[in-house]
């Protein structure tokens, strides 16, 4: 059987409005750290003007294949294995990209990594969706995400909620600008950059 996150049950009907808006000229998205895959089903079936190419680390791309097997539309892509550390991306050029919950899990250079394969993978005009807790000014947005940190450091080192400023640079120099920081439910937020059309 899949595995299952409560958490995807609660985030994904608010994530899916955000996503509503702000992939309606997309027409493909790629998805980095797709996990147990219930945000790929759900979000591919809401929006059935997508292709949605799932992704997974290699190690844990099995039950997610699984998942789009039995619960995908036909939009919804078989996963692929992708580890934000690749050079190129094994993908083609996509009009978006989302990513939920993975930025404090991976370490500073997959962060790094991950804005640098968004800057190649994503053609023009271009999304980027990002959801997850983020620190502003250096400060955690609720007690709860500061003990979240505190975790996840206890867990690994490397890992750890990240200052919104210091993405937000990583967005620019891939040539995307803020177009909107949405909350979220349980002091999350969904940070939606975008590249304009046009030229390099
Ligand atoms: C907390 S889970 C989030 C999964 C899902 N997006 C969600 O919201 O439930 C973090 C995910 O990031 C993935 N991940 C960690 N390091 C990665 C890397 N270097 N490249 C791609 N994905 C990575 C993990 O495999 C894991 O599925």
């Amino acid at each position: 059987m899949p595995a299952f996150s409560e958490a995807c049950e609660r985030n994904r009907g608010p994530i899916l409005e955000v996503l509503t808006r702000a992939l309606a000229s997309s027409r493909s998205v790629l998805e980095i750290g797709s996990g147990t895959g219930q945000h790929a089903v759900h979000f591919a079936a809401a929006l059935p003007h997508l292709s949605w190419q799932p992704t997974e680390l290699s190690c844990q791309l099995a039950p997610l294949a699984e998942r789009i097997r039995l619960e995908g539309t036909p939009n919804l892509r078989a996963p692929i294995a992708l580890d934000v550390h690749e050079h190129p991306w094994p993908v083609a050029p996509v009009d978006a990209v989302f990513s939920a919950n993975t930025l404090h899990i991976m370490g500073w250079s997959a962060v790094r990594d991950f804005f640098r394969g968004v800057g190649a993978a994503l053609g023009r005009p271009g999304v980027l969706c990002v959801y997850g807790p983020f620190r502003y000014h250096g400060e955690h947005t609720s007690q709860s995400n500061a003990d979240f940190d505190r975790w996840l450091k206890a867990r690994d080192p490397a890992s750890g909620v990240r200052d919104f400023e210091a993405l937000d640079e990583l967005a620019c120099a891939a040539g995307l600008s803020l177009a909107a920081d949405h909350a979220m439910p349980a002091n999350n937020r969904t940070l939606v950059w975008q590249r304009p059309p046009g030229g390099a």
